[in-house]
């Protein structure tokens, strides 16, 4: 049996936190979509070509922590616009919620583009301000030197370019189940999306 659950929403949503949750609680195994966008980003910032870039990815050698600036989340989202470099990334993604029974992915286009056919759709989102506050104190924690106006102005940015790009823009998908985290805690949003799994697991 293989059981696909595809999770997409804007940038400190939340989706990222769910998502490991979900993959720990039900057994699946988990990935970070933009993870791949950001190391291609980082080989962008280090000169390379986006596509050759996107063609040539290790995904075994995504390093998380690495990866998690505000400089590489930029240039993530400035290749993520390039059809060709989605299109070599796409193989790696359906092959992965595939294998093993089953998985947990989340992204911008995984409910639209990559596993429409999954069998839980999520769109986690919560307000700019909310989204904004909470990517400032974790930046702030780990001793960036950053504004509350200038994240802000980062996530209105990103979601600019994320949603309004032509090719698999972030939108709900038809379908999904929408969970606003905007007034929720971290357990809270993870008991939501978790009921919605539960639901669907027991109706197979
Ligand atoms: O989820 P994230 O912040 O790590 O994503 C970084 C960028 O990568 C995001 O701004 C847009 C792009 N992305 C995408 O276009 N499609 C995905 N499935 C995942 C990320």
């Amino acid at each position: 049996m293989i059981f696909t659950v595809a999770i997409d929403g804007p940038a400190a949503a939340g989706k990222g936190t769910i998502s490991k949750a979900v993959a720990a609680r039900f057994g699946l195994r988990h990935l970070d979509t933009g993870l791949l966008y950001r190391a291609v980003g980082a080989r962008v910032l280090a000169g390379d070509d986006p596509v050759t870039a996107a063609r040539n990815l290790d995904p075994d050698e995504l390093d998380g922590a690495a990866l998690r600036t505000q400089a590489i989340a930029d240039a993530a989202s400035r290749v993520a616009v390039l059809p060709e470099v989605r299109a070599a990334l796409t193989d790696f993604q359906r092959a992965f919620a595939r294998l093993d029974g089953g998985a947990v992915l989340d992204g911008r286009d995984i409910c639209s583009v990559i596993c429409p056919d999954a069998d839980v759709l999520l769109f986690v989102t919560a307000s700019p301000e909310v989204r904004a506050e909470r990517r400032y104190l974790e930046l702030a924690a780990k001793g960036s030197d950053v504004t509350r106006e200038g994240v802000l102005a980062d996530v209105l940015a990103r979601d600019d370019r994320d949603m309004n790009r032509a090719e698999a823009p972030l939108v709900a998908a038809p379908g999904a189940t929408v969970i606003d985290t905007s007034e929720l805690d971290i357990g809270a949003a993870v008991e939501a999306a978790s009921a919605v799994v539960a639901l669907r697991l027991a109706a197979r």
